[in-house]
């Protein structure tokens, strides 16, 4: 069983998200399929396919216009919530202590938080990838955490550009990931590999030892893309 986890992003309408989820309820599968998608289609019917948000305030309530809480997002059954995604670090500068407290208030509510990491081009040429990995598990992911948590890595530079490391360099950053969980006493901690998946790669990727399923973005918004990806492993 692997998990194969949508992120829509800022896309989509609630009709196409009914359609998904329409479609999906055909598929034959033992795999695990959540969609991400924003917050105002999270109260709809989705018939099974478990839901998720794509962020979450670090405050529980209070004057903080705009903000969600995770106990909100729980409030709509969604089982889910993506913290630290690179557009969150990128675009509003959430570092990994602001994505843990994130992780937190979503494990407080009941929520799994898939938590994400990974390297800029910029680290990943100077060769930091690794340490980059390594201390964004660390600093992002709670240590008390216990088994409800999700990871994702998610090269940040191959995001929507329809590029992906090699499965050697997927290989070894997951590696490290599920060993620095081992290490922070966090252990059968489901691993995801995110950007640039599509039905033609989702496969091979997932083959790799220590990738527990992907985080799709593109290729999710689309049944025709998104149920070859979910077929393509058992
Ligand atoms: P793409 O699959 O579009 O590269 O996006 C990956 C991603 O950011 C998933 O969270």
């Amino acid at each position: 069983m692997k998990f194969i986890a949508g992120n829509w992003k800022m896309n989509g309408t609630r009709n196409a998200l009914k359609n998904m989820v329409g479609a999906l309820k055909n598929v034959d599968t033992e795999n695990t399929i959540i969609l991400c998608v924003p917050y105002t289609m999270l109260c709809i019917d989705s018939g099974g396919v478990a839901l998720g948000a794509q962020d979450v305030s670090v405050h529980e309530k209070g004057a903080y216009t705009g903000e969600v809480s995770a106990t909100m997002i729980a409030e709509t059954g969604a089982k889910y919530v993506i913290v630290g995604h690179s557009e969150r670090r990128q675009y509003h500068e959430e570092t990994n202590s602001i994505v843990r407290q994130k992780a937190v208030m979503a494990l407080n509510a009941g929520l799994t938080p898939i938590i994400c990491v990974g390297e800029t081009m910029e680290e990943k040429q100077a060769g930091k990838t690794m340490s980059i990995i390594e201390s964004g598990v660390r600093e992002s992911v709670p240590n008390d955490a216990g088994h409800n948590i999700i990871v994702a890595y998610e090269p940040r530079w191959a995001i929507g550009a329809g590029l992906t490391p090699t499965e050697a360099e997927i290989a070894e950053a997951h590696k490290l990931i599920a060993d620095t969980l081992i290490g922070m006493g966090l252990t059968e901690i489901p691993v995801l590999y995110g950007a640039s998946v599509k039905a033609d790669n989702a496969a091979d990727i997932m083959s790799i030892p220590n990738v527990d399923g992907v985080l799709v973005g593109g290729a999710s918004l689309k049944s025709d893309d998104f149920i070859p990806i979910i077929t393509s492993v058992k």
